[in-house]
């Protein structure tokens, strides 16, 4: 399977199925892809495409990174045009993930993690900050980007117990069927399961709010749930101009309100300071004082959730 799924999909409309595509004469991976479905869905990347801006890469250059080609930096450009604060957001949205982890491994005691659109790597990946803490944590990276697991599995030792596997957060049941994340991670023991600015690539039509559902009743008692999310009620205009770059990227940029945002967290009990500016989730160096003083001008909204209850159904 690669780039979306022949089943468990949330939207269950059937697949159109298109060969795979071929990256630098060398096949990514076997097997087919699936189309999108409805005509406001978006596929998976399935190979180099340099002249289609791509989410990972712009996010890649808003980082500092080189794993990045000319059309994804000009788009880039165009959003830093249109929200100058884009690369301290981005900063702070990894500050963020590194701070979750770091309680979840340290604080709470979890030992598994899977991050779905985890992104091309870059500094302070999940498992480093985790095995840090707790050098039996077990790590599975899932994205649908097949270049982004590409260079994923090239930063992997072989040794340690981290995978990073091809998986669209779309198809959750998919990605936790995954033979090698099974090997790794097991759901009957607490998880961490990290959505960190992915479900702002999911539109409402992909329904989020199910495919979240769908996380929570394979979560253990004792599981947690990372979310971060581009939100819209800071700067409107600022919403509109990113929003509109994107259109023509590999994925839309969808921003939602709080309102729209914290039912997410559904079925779960928020950790202090619950769901905030990124900025504002247990801010650990002194240096966060300068973003607290406007935190909304990162336009991330945050938060970690504890399974709170048992979920049979997501209707
Ligand atoms: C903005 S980056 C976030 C990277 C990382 N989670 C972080 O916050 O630093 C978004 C990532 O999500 C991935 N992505 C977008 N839509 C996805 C989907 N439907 N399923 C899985 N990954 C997806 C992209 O390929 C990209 O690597």
């Amino acid at each position: 399977m690669i780039g979306a799924c022949w089943a468990g999909c949330i939207d269950g409309t059937p697949p159109r199925l298109v060969p795979l595509a071929w990256h630098g004469g060398t096949r990514l991976s076997p097997g087919l892809i699936q189309e999108s479905r409805v005509a406001d869905q978006h596929t998976a990347p399935t190979s180099i495409n340099v002249t289609t801006p791509n989410v990972a890469r712009m996010y890649d250059y808003y980082l500092g990174g080189k794993d990045n080609y000319a059309a994804d930096r000009a788009a880039a450009e165009r959003v830093i045009a249109a929200f100058p604060d884009v690369r301290s957001a981005v900063r702070e949205n990894r500050a963020f993930l590194g701070r979750a982890v770091r309680f979840l491994a340290a604080d709470v005691g979890i030992r598994q993690f899977i991050d779905i659109g985890t992104g091309l790597p870059t500094q302070s990946n999940v498992h480093e900050i985790a095995r840090n803490i707790a050098p039996d944590a077990r790590v599975v990276y899932a994205d649908y980007d097949p270049v982004v697991v590409a260079h994923g599995q090239m930063i992997l030792s072989g040794a340690e117990p981290v995978a990073f596997i091809e998986g669209d957060v779309r198809c959750p049941d998919e990605i936790l069927g995954n033979a090698e994340l099974r090997s790794l991670v097991d759901l009957n023991e607490p998880v961490a399961i990290l959505l960190v600015a992915v479900l702002n690539f999911v539109t409402d039509q992909e329904r989020p709010d199910e495919i979240v559902a769908r996380l929570r009743e394979a979560m253990a008692p004792g599981s947690y749930l990372v979310i971060s999310h581009g939100a819209n009620e800071e700067r409107p205009a600022t919403v509109h101009g990113v929003q509109e770059v994107y259109q023509n990227a590999t994925a839309r940029a969808v921003l939602r309100t709080r309102a729209e945002i914290a039912p997410f967290f559904a079925g779960f009990e928020l950790i202090d300071p619950g769901l905030v500016h990124a900025p504002q989730w247990r801010p650990d160096l002194p240096h966060r004082a300068g973003a607290l003083a406007d935190p909304g001008t990162g336009m991330t909204l945050a938060g970690v959730g504890r399974v709170s209850r048992p979920v049979t159904s997501h209707t």
